[in-house]
């Protein structure tokens, strides 16, 4: 989905069309915030943060840098969200694949199940798929079984303990790591990861930082 341009905006302008406008256009349900009271208990719940929508032209940025950076590996790499939530991330990120003709897996991950529900449905709604969406936790799913080669996105999904164990089983691989909101960046260099890429706006959501643990330009 192409964002048109026009400032100066107000937050209320940004925040239609940073979020609503998507659910507009393709009828699916991400933007309304949930937050954690509620939810029922799961384990690393008190370590989680609520939910939000990233926010559109966040994603396609990122989408476009790493594209550029990777050159033909692009579709080597397997796309995960950690921490997906309704699923915004992922269909924006195969929009975006489909819009260029690319293949790529791409994956979302949760650990609250009630999510992945959603997110299915979201796809679904875009695509007529459920998409790849798996109920799991952070810090102990799998990595090495998604993809040989990763690109995973965080939006500010936890606190620094469960950030700090995902980290440890991420370094093992060829990883790209885009972290929008970066909160605990202290971590990515102890776990090896270097700075490849850092923008920043007036609004939190703006800021985001892109890290590599590998050579990485295609
Ligand atoms: C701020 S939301 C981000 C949603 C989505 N990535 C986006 O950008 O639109 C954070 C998400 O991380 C999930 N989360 C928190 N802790 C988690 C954990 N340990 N494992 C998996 N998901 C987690 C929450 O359920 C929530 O959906």
């Amino acid at each position: 989905m192409s964002t048109p341009r026009k400032h100066p905006q107000s937050p209320s302008e940004l925040e239609f069309q940073e979020r609503d406008r998507f659910d507009m256009v393709y009828g699916t349900n991400t933007t309304t915030p949930l937050a954690k009271t509620g939810f029922h208990d799961i384990p690393n719940l008190a370590h989680g943060k609520a939910y939000m929508a990233s926010w559109t032209s966040e994603i396609e940025k990122s989408f476009s840098l790493i594209h550029g950076i990777l050159g033909k590996a692009f579709p080597l790499y397997s796309f995960i969200d950690i921490g997906c939530g309704k699923g915004k991330v992922p269909i924006v990120w195969r929009l975006e694949c489909q819009r260029l003709g690319l293949k790529q897996r791409i994956i979302g991950i949760d650990y609250y199940p009630p999510f992945i529900e959603l997110a299915q449905n979201n796809h679904h709604k875009v695509f007529g798929t459920p998409g790849e969406f798996i109920c799991a936790d952070a810090e102990s799913i799998n990595y090495g079984s998604l993809g040989s080669a990763l690109i995973t996105y965080l939006y500010n999904p936890f606190d620094d303990q469960i950030m700090n164990a995902a980290l440890k089983a991420l370094r093992r691989l060829p990883c790209i790591v885009i972290y929008n909101i970066p909160t605990h960046t202290d971590l990515l260099g102890q776990h090896g990861f270097e700075l490849i890429h850092a923008r920043s706006g007036k609004n939190q959501n703006q800021t985001t930082h892109i890290y590599a643990n590998h050579p990485h330009r295609g």
